[in-house]
């Protein structure tokens, strides 16, 4: 069996600190080429809709990729209520206000929503919240989905949750594939696992699905 490499948000920052001090001493001028990540597909789909329900829209931000797949699913069970739904990257929203329902999902990085996600949530809360707005987040640390790991990525989204007050929020655990990562958080990441192989796909998809078909009845 696989072993499980834990990893605390305090112990992700203090590798990403020496990662990146490391990274500017070895590398100088070539610290910045460290972040260019490789070409990832990022799943985006319209579902249309039977022409009678909201239109939704499922935006997310994903570093490589997993986390569009678990959009993708959330999009899919909302669709099969007749819902013409959208699930697209965060930087390609174009107009929010077309939908009548929206939600809004990240992965984790050193502890909290990639910047695109909460800048997106912040930029639009006023649209937001006028209309019923879900949340997702899919980590590492809810690969052990128990009160204390919810607590501790409840602390994650805090931020999120002091600009809008969702009508759901889902916390799932994630996927990790160093391959589809850049020079720098591969290194962070392998600096963590301490010679074990970090990537596992801790996804659950049976969780993903019971949450998702539970909007319907709250959004749409
Ligand atoms: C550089 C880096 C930092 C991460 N930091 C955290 C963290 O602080 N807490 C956590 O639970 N997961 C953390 N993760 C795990 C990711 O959130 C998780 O693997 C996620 O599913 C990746 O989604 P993606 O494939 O859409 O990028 C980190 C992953 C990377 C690559």
């Amino acid at each position: 069996m696989k072993e499980k490499t834990k990893i605390s948000r305090r112990q992700f920052l203090k590798t990403a600190g020496l990662a990146t001090g490391a990274l500017v001493v070895a590398c100088g001028g070539l610290g910045a080429a460290a972040t260019i990540s490789p070409s990832v597909d990022f799943v985006e789909k319209h579902f249309e809709g039977d022409g009678k329900m909201k239109k939704v829209l499922v935006a997310y931000s994903s570093k490589a990729g997993s986390t569009s797949e678990v959009a993708a699913a959330i999009g899919e069970v909302l669709s099969k209520s007749g819902a013409d739904v959208t699930v697209e990257q965060i930087k390609n929203v174009k107009d929010i206000t077309a939908f009548q329902a929206v939600i809004v999902g990240s992965m984790v990085r050193m502890g909290a929503w990639v910047s695109e996600a909460k800048n997106f949530v912040e930029n639009n809360k006023a649209a937001l919240e006028k209309v019923p707005t879900a949340i997702f987040t899919a980590c590492d640390t809810m690969k052990e989905d128990t009160e204390e790991k919810r607590a501790e990525v409840t602390g994650y989204i805090e931020p999120i949750l002091k600009i809008i007050k969702p009508v759901e929020n889902g916390l799932f655990a994630g996927k990790m594939d160093t391959s589809k990562l850049s020079f720098m958080d591969r290194t962070i990441i392998n600096m963590m696992a301490k010679g074990k192989d970090p990537n596992a796909d801790y996804r659950d998809w049976g969780k993903i699905n019971a949450w998702a078909e539970k909007l319907p009845a709250l959004m749409l």
